[in-house]
């Protein structure tokens, strides 16, 4: 098994105050980061962790000495994942100075070793390559499991037994989905935990790696303006809205055995949920954080069934085009009742939220594409100005924090209309990325592998907050599925399911 040595032996600072100071300077002449993307011939190699570990080279992020090993059933030389890689790198370094130069040194740092997830041999092969690569320094490992989930065990088995670090340390990135429900969930767990110790663990959720998402914890704790605002006493409603503008073509087969709930929501939305609901932890530090946000998931109310709206995406011909239904993707069922659309409401039985609902939305073939945090506060008391134009909906502030595109956080207030009588509308006060800062947003990608070579655990998921966000939805999941809940159909590129706005009305919310 891996040697379970604690992070932190060699150069894992704990703290991004840490990482611009002090990164590997403990062992930069002697220790070495070896990346190991299993499952590189892959969809999500290609078009996300290759290029993120390039922008990290081109940022000067990466370790002096590293090297990146590609490892997968197809057989490639070398030459050929150096020639898919470039071919299929494209990123934000892209129009960037010298960007081809560095490109070159980059490749020249890639390798490829062909072999079967679950052979001991195979991945004795590459400990061997890995060790005359690391030359005799430290070796530190990250292996970044990008392969279906099925297979994750007997690659980390096989990883554990033939290619951990020696006298490094050894980590393991896990992509999701992290099982389908608690019991697989805690099944992969238990599996996983036969080899490594949580530490050297880091389920990955993109969606806590996005520049939105990590400035809410500063947008709430170091604003005097937001914090005191920020419970049951302000705000009258949260929402969380996921939608993209395309269907789940080509991702089928994935797709059907999961569902929109289990994509988007049980993860990304309810990390983002955690985030913005917690207390304020005792420090930065990953545990305290993630302390913090397992409260937050341990207080919520049980998912009901009737608090909750699924969708399917059906046909649509507009424009002289016709846009598929879920249902004519070849890989799903014809009879498939797996929503592409959810909403449903749900509280947080604690002091600071009572009966404050917490809306989410999600949807694939919807009309636009967008990830947006909008919290809805409450309407001024005795409004002065209730007489004149503001009707009561249009007086309450609104927070918006758009996650993407076009990141931006835009404050909803009410305003006088210059001029020589009192009218009142509502204006944005607006922070707008693009126009505020010149530098650009990296992808979540990036900052989550630089946090796992660094060993910083705050943006992965805990288990003990995996647990809690499976028992939130299994039984709902379950109750769907053994209840054969037949999901509204709304067209392809439409605003999804009507049924989505009864559902925010029931609780006097009219969705952003
Ligand atoms: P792929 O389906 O492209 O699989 C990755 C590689 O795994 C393939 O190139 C293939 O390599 C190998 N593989 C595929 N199916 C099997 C199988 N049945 N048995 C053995 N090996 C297999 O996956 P993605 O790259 O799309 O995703 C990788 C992981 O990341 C998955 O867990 C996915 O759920 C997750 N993920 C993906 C996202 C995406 O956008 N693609 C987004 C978020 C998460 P070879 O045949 O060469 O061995
Ligand atoms: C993934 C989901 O986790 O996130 C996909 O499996 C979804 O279905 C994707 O498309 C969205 O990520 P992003 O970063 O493009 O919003």
């Amino acid at each position: 098994p891996f040697e379970k040595l604690k992070d932190g032996l060699l150069s894992a600072p704990s703290s991004k105050e840490s990482k611009d100071t002090a990164v590997f300077n403990v062992n930069e002449s002697e220790s070495t980061v070896s990346i190991t993307v299993v499952g590189a011939s892959g969809d999500l190699a290609k078009k996300k962790i290759f290029p993120a570990l390039f922008a990290l080279f081109y940022e000067d992020c990466l370790p002096k000495h590293f090297t990146i090993y590609g490892y997968a059933r197809s057989k490639m030389t070398d030459a050929e994942l150096r020639d898919m890689v470039s071919k299929t790198l494209t990123c934000r370094i892209d129009k960037r100075e010298n960007c081809g130069e560095k490109m070159d040194q980059f490749l020249q740092r890639c390798f490829y070793h062909s072999g079967q997830y679950d052979s001991q041999d195979h991945f004795a092969e590459l400990d061997k390559k890995l060790k005359e690569h690391e030359a005799g320094r430290v070796p530190n490992r990250l292996f970044y499991l990008s392969i279906p989930p099925n297979i994750f065990i007997n690659a980390v088995r096989c990883a554990s037994s033939s290619a951990s670090s020696g006298n490094g340390w050894t980590r393991v990135i896990v992509e999701k989905p992290f099982g389908r429900d608690s019991e697989s969930s805690a099944t992969l767990t238990s599996a996983l935990k036969q080899y490594l110790e949580e530490d050297q663990i880091f389920r990955i959720d993109h969606y806590l790696g996005k520049e939105l998402v990590e400035n809410l914890s500063v947008l709430r704790f170091s604003n005097l303006i937001f914090e005191p605002l920020w419970s049951r006493q302000y705000i009258r409603n949260v929402q969380f809205i996921f939608s993209e503008d395309f269907g789940t073509e080509g991702r089928g087969g994935y797709f059907d055995n999961y569902g929109i709930i289990r994509d988007i929501m049980q993860n990304h939305l309810l990390q983002i949920l955690a985030l913005f609901a917690m207390e304020t932890p005792v420090s930065l530090d990953a545990e305290d954080i993630r302390n913090e946000k397992v409260k937050v998931l341990r207080s919520m109310r049980p998912l009901q069934l009737e608090n909750v709206v699924t969708g399917q995406y059906k046909s649509h011909v507009r424009g002289g085009i016709t846009y598929p239904a879920y249902t004519d993707d070849k890989t799903v069922p014809k009879d498939s009742l797996t929503p592409t659309f959810a909403a449903a409401a749900l509280f947080i039985d604690n002091a600071r939220w009572d009966g404050v609902p917490f809306l989410m939305k999600a949807g694939k073939a919807l009309h636009n594409k967008r990830a947006e945090i909008r919290v809805q506060f409450r309407h001024v008391p005795g409004n002065l100005y209730r007489s004149i134009g503001t009707d009561l909906d249009r007086a309450t502030n609104e927070l918006v924090i758009r996650v993407q595109p076009d990141e931006a956080i835009v404050l909803k207030i009410n305003n006088k209309v210059p001029g020589l009588g009192m009218r009142l509308d509502r204006s944005n006060l607006n922070l707008h990325y693009a126009a505020r800062y010149s530098k650009e947003i990296p992808d979540a990608y990036e900052r989550l592998l630089l946090d796992a070579i660094e060993g910083e655990r705050r943006l992965f998921i805990r288990s003990d907050e995996l647990d809690a966000a499976w028992a939130l939805f299994t039984p709902l999941l379950k109750e769907i599925e053994e209840k054969k809940v037949i999901p509204e159909y709304y067209p392809y590129g439409s605003r999804g399911p009507v049924g989505a706005h009864y559902l925010a009305a029931r609780y006097k919310v009219r969705w952003g």
